[in-house]
C-alpha cells in the first residue's frame, strides 16, 4: 500500500454565465497542493496547514478536506488515520473554487493510495459533502471541472449526472479579484426559491446556446450567450460597483462579463491576452479610485484536473 501521496486541484470558475450550479470550467491559474498520508488506525483525520496566507480550519468537521476523507473512508469501510498537509494557494472565499480544490484532491489522492477504483461520478458525489461545510450545498459545478479538467456540466443532481463537454473554444479570462471575501453560504440565502417564467425561458435559452457554442466551437456565440437573467441580478450588489465594473468592460472591448462563482471574483472574456490585461489594468484603477484594492490575474481554461505530482 501507498503511504503517502502528493496531488493539485485547480482553481476552477463554477456558475459560467447562465449556468447556476451545473457548469464549470478548470483554469490554468493556480492549484492546491495536498500531501495525503495514511497509517493503519480508527479514521483519525489530521490537518495541517502548509504556509499561513489562507490556513484553513484543522478541525476536520469543519474543514472541506477533512469532511471529504471522512466520507471517502466510509464509503469504503476502510480503517486508516489521515494526514492532510494543504498548502492552499487558491483564496479562501474569493469565487475560485478554493474549497472544492481541496475536496477533489483527496478524494482523488485516497483513490490512488487506496486503489478503491471509485469512477469520477463516486468521487464527485463524495467531495460535494465536504463542499457543504463551506457552501451550505452539495453544489458540483466547482468539484467536477476542478477534478476532470475542462467544461464541466452537471444534468442532475439526484441521482447525479456529470457531463464533460468537448471544448472547441480559444478565450482568455480576466480575473478581477477585489479585495474582499463573499461567504458562498451567505450568498446562495440571499437568493429567491422562484423565478418568473420569463426568467427561466431567457435563461434556458441562453444556457443550451452556450452549451451548443463550447461544443461546436463558435466563440460569437458562446460571448452572446453569455449571460444570467437570474442569479447575478441578486447577488451583484455584494460586489462593489459591479455594474460599473461591467460597463468598463465592455467599453474596453469585453465580449461577456460575469462573476465567478459566487464572487467577490468577477470575470472578463476576451479573445486576446493583450486586451484582457488592459481590461484588468482598467477596472483594477477604477476600483482604486473607489478605495477598494484588487488583483488581477489572465488565464485560461485548462484541459486538464486534478493530477499526482510526483
Ligand atoms: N454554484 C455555486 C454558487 C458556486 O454560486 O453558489 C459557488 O462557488
Amino acid at each position: 500500500m501507498q503511504e503517502s501521496i502528493k496531488i493539485a486541484a485547480p482553481a476552477t470558475i463554477s456558475n459560467v454565465g447562465p449556468g447556476f450550479d451545473i457548469l464549470g470550467f478548470s483554469t490554468e491559474l493556480i492549484s492546491d497542493v495536498i500531501e495525503l498520508r495514511i497509517r493503519k488506525g480508527e479514521r483519525n483525520i489530521i490537518i495541517e496547514n502548509k504556509g499561513r496566507r489562507w490556513a484553513t480550519p484543522t478541525n476536520p468537521i469543519e474543514n472541506t478536506a477533512g469532511i471529504a476523507v471522512f466520507e471517502f473512508l466510509n464509503f469504503v469501510k476502510a480503517n486508516f488515520d489521515v494526514i492532510i498537509r494543504i498548502e492552499k494557494k487558491i483564496g479562501i472565499g474569493t469565487g475560485l473554487g478554493s474549497s472544492a480544490a481541496s475536496a477533489a484532491a483527496v478524494v482523488f489522492g485516497l483513490n490512488e493510495m487506496l486503489k478503491t477504483k471509485l469512477d469520477e461520478n463516486e468521487l464527485i458525489k463524495i467531495a460535494i459533502k465536504g463542499e457543504k461545510a463551506s457552501a451550505g450545498a452539495e453544489h458540483a459545478d466547482n468539484i467536477a471541472p476542478s477534478l476532470l479538467g475542462g467544461f464541466t456540466l452537471i444534468k442532475g443532481y439526484s441521482p447525479l449526472e456529470i457531463v464533460k463537454i468537448e471544448n472547441h473554444l480559444n478565450f482568455f479570462v480576466l480575473i478581477l479579484l477585489p479585495d474582499i471575501v463573499i461567504n458562498t453560504s451567505k450568498a446562495r440565502k440571499i437568493l429567491k426559491k422562484t423565478i418568473p417564467m420569463n426568467k427561466v425561458i431567457e435563461q434556458s435559452g441562453n444556457l443550451a446556446s452556450l452549451i451548443y457554442a463550447i461544443s461546436k466551437g463558435e466563440l460569437e456565440l458562446f460571448f452572446n450567450s453569455f449571460k444570467d437573467s437570474i442569479i447575478v441580478p441578486q447577488r451583484k450588489k455584494l460586489i462593489p460597483f459591479y455594474d460599473e465594473l461591467q460597463e468598463h468592460a465592455f467599453n474596453k472591448g469585453a465580449r461577456a462579463f460575469g462573476m465567478s462563482g459566487a464572487g467577490p471574483a468577477t470575470i472578463a472574456l476576451t479573445e486576446s491576452k493583450e486586451l484582457a490585461k488592459t481590461i484588468g489594468t482598467e477596472l483594477k484603477l477604477f476600483l482604486k479610485t473607489k478605495n477598494i484594492s484588487a488583483n488581477i490575474f489572465v488565464t485560461k481554461l485548462s484541459l486538464s484536473g486534478t493530477h499526482l505530482i510526483k
